[in-house]
């Protein structure tokens, strides 16, 4: 039963990671937000998990700075009880053709998208071996997958953060804990909205479902990830993509 325990969400003030809080919160999870600095945003997922029935606590940390991770992992369990699904969503882009992109640029993408949910693993790494159960989703990208020009850093972020699910998940499964990613292809958040439209279409043309993504289609599969039903999964990449990467 998902009822009653406590997810923690990163990057859950918006996009993906907002219809995700909101789907668990669907399933009576009660969500820990975790958000870069948009308070206003986080609030509004907040109502939104409260008005489904669900407990919901705001915290504002950047995933990237482990010590600030190790705390708030602490607070959390301390307020919503032990973290039963770690869902590492947040995530940044600082697209350039390799040879513009600055190391600076290489590591803020690395340290957000990687390094983030690395933090977060290991400070609740000791509560899921008590628990001898729960839920760890690594939001990837397909872009992780198949690469794409002007986006080095993200796509070693990505590819990188398959690796470590799959070690994890390899590292927890003889207590009962399932790792997995989903990898999303194009889906329709304030990540991509920046977009020309242009760019826009031509992505379309790729996609054989010949649609953008929800943030919704994304939420689905995570939930399902999360559930009791999905206790036979671990180590996998699901991606959810209207088939472009097959
Ligand atoms: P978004 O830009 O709308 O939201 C990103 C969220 O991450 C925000 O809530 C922001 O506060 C949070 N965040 C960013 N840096 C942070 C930090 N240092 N510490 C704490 N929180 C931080 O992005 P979107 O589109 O919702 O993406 C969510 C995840 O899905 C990301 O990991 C992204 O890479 C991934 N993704 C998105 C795709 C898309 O087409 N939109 C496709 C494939 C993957």
């Amino acid at each position: 039963m998902m009822n009653g325990k406590t997810a923690l969400v990163t990057g859950a003030s918006r996009g993906i990671g907002r219809a995700i809080a909101l789907r668990l919160a669907r399933e009576g999870m009660n969500v820990a937000i975790v958000y870069a600095g948009n308070t206003a945003a986080a609030e509004e997922t907040a109502q939104g998990v409260r008005e489904a029935g669900a407990q919901a606590n705001c915290y504002a940390c950047d995933v990237a700075d482990e010590a600030a991770v190790g705390a708030l992992c602490k607070r959390v369990a301390a307020e919503m009880g032990p973290i039963y699904a770690l869902v590492n969503n947040a995530g940044i882009t600082r697209d350039k053709l390799a040879a513009q992109m600055k190391e600076e640029d290489f590591d803020a993408v690395l340290d957000v998208n990687l390094k983030g949910a690395f933090h977060f693993i290991r400070h609740t790494y000791s509560g899921f071996l008590r628990q001898r159960a729960g839920r760890i989703v690594n939001i990837s990208s397909v872009v992780g997958l198949m690469g794409n020009a002007g986006q080095a850093n993200y796509a070693a972020s990505k590819a990188g953060l398959i690796g470590l699910t799959k070690s994890i998940a390899r590292e927890l499964a003889p207590r009962g804990i399932t790792v997995n990613a989903v990898a999303p292809g194009f889906i329709d958040t304030d990540m991509t909205r920046v977009l020309p439209e242009a760019a826009k279409d031509a992505l379309t043309a790729q996609i054989p479902l010949k649609r953008l993504g929800s943030a919704q289609d994304v939420a689905e599969v995570v939930a399902f990830l999360c559930s009791d039903g999905a206790g036979y999964l671990t180590g996998t990449v699901i991606p959810v993509d209207g088939g472009m990467a097959m």
